[in-house]
């Protein structure tokens, strides 16, 4: 973020005394601040704090821009890498919308032309509003970046969507939004990441030990690179990463119809630890012991192979990566998994001791060129590599 100016408008909502912690966060990070304080935000935060924390003048309205010779509204849009609405209220997203210009912040918001990113803060109601919705999908049309809120308990005491990102991410986001256009940018990228799982009954279920980790990881690696990405993921408590499309599915076959209508997929990472098999006619009942001391007989059916339907599709990505997880011969088995799944490639990794879970992985990409080892490393980086080899490969 070295030497990247940031004109941040601050809307009138509570959330604005995050903004505080965001310009110390952006500075840290090597970027420069320009405050824009609206009327309604200058009842949160003044613009001495402002000031102080960004070291620059804070400008609150068209008529007090002294220098408007030299500094017009004009200007100072422009002047900016990026400008940021934080926290932007209903009644900021309702004007940007309509195209209003009728104060300093939203004059300036129309008369840029710099990326603007949004970061909406707001009661429930206010957010979940039809004609917010719209003004929302309005802006995201003319390319606006607008954040959706956070879950949880409000100010106003209401609990829902509609409270501000933590500072951090608000960071990530401005991070996503300055970033140079990247070897995946225009592609897109499903993976698949994390167990699945197969009910008995109601309340109980068949499970493995995947984490989720690793293809979390992959998605995370694959949107910083500049890919649209979906994320079919199966039961796991992850934060979705910054800028990541997340489908959440229980069971193997949610996980197959989660990956047969995504659409357009240039490449398909198959981390998921799909489990073989489900439970025959699971009952919607809890299933109580009868008292003969004999546990009930399940019968597994197999699940559907989602790689191998994939690869068999007509709309079959041009680029297919399985993973395989293995205790012992793990090249063989990655080899047999290649030609029996019709994959391009199987990432093999050996989970015989502590990957499932841990923060660390070893893996082997086998396709029909050979076999590559990526030496052990943390999850991220060898996300990172397989992400720069599968850009290349689109090429
Ligand atoms: N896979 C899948 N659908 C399944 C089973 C596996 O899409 N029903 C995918 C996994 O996501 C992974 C690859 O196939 O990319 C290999 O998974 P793995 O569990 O190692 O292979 P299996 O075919 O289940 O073989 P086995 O369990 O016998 O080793």
């Amino acid at each position: 973020m070295h030497g990247k100016r940031i004109l941040l408008i601050i809307g009138g909502g509570i959330a604005a005394y995050k903004s505080c912690e965001l310009i110390r966060l952006i500075r840290r990070a090597g970027g420069e601040v320009t405050c824009v304080l609206t009327e309604g935000g200058s009842h949160f935060v003044t613009a001495m704090t402002l000031a102080a924390l960004s070291e620059n003048p804070v400008h609150t309205t068209l008529w007090d821009l002294r220098n408007e010779v030299e500094m017009g509204h004009i200007q100072l849009s422009r002047q900016a890498d990026l400008v940021v609405v934080c926290p932007a209220t209903a009644n900021m997203l309702a004007k940007m919308a309509a195209g209003i210009a009728d104060d300093l912040a939203t004059t300036l918001i129309l008369a840029t032309d710099k990326p603007v990113l949004a970061v909406p803060a707001m009661n429930v109601r206010m957010w979940l509003n039809a004609a917010t919705q719209a003004n929302v999908a309005t802006l995201r049309g003319r390319a606006i970046t607008v954040i959706d809120p956070e879950d949880g308990a409000m100010a106003c005491g209401e609990y829902g969507p509609g409270r501000l990102p933590e500072p951090p991410q608000v960071l990530d986001a401005i991070r996503a939004a300055l970033r140079e256009p990247g070897p995946l940018t225009g592609r897109h990228v499903l993976v698949t990441a994390g167990p699945t799982h197969e009910a008995i009954d109601p309340v109980r279920y068949i499970a493995n030990r995947s984490s989720g980790l690793q293809g979390f990881a992959i998605a995370e690696a694959a949107a910083q690179a500049g890919a649209r990405v979906t994320l079919v993921a199966g039961p796991v408590t992850l934060p979705t990463p910054f800028g990541v499309t997340r489908v959440n599915v229980e069971s193997a076959r949610e996980m197959a119809a989660a990956v047969d209508a995504a659409q357009g997929v240039d490449a398909a990472v198959m981390v998921a630890a799909v489990a073989d098999w489900h439970v025959a006619g699971a009952p919607d009942r809890k299933i109580k012991k009868d008292g003969s001391g004999q546990p009930p007989a399940l019968v597994l059916v197999e699940n559907p192979d989602i790689l191998a339907t994939l690869c068999a599709s007509p709309r079959r990505p041009r680029l297919v990566v399985g993973f395989a997880a293995e205790t012992h011969d793990v090249i063989a088995h990655a080899k047999a998994k290649l030609a029996r799944k019709g994959a391009d490639w199987i990432v093999a990794n050996d989970v015989s001791g502590d990957v499932m879970g841990g923060s660390r992985n070893a893996v082997h990409i086998v396709s029909a060129g050979g076999v590559e080892n990526i030496p052990e490393a943390p999850k991220h980086a060898i996300a990172a590599a397989l992400i720069e080899r599968i850009a290349r490969a689109l090429d």
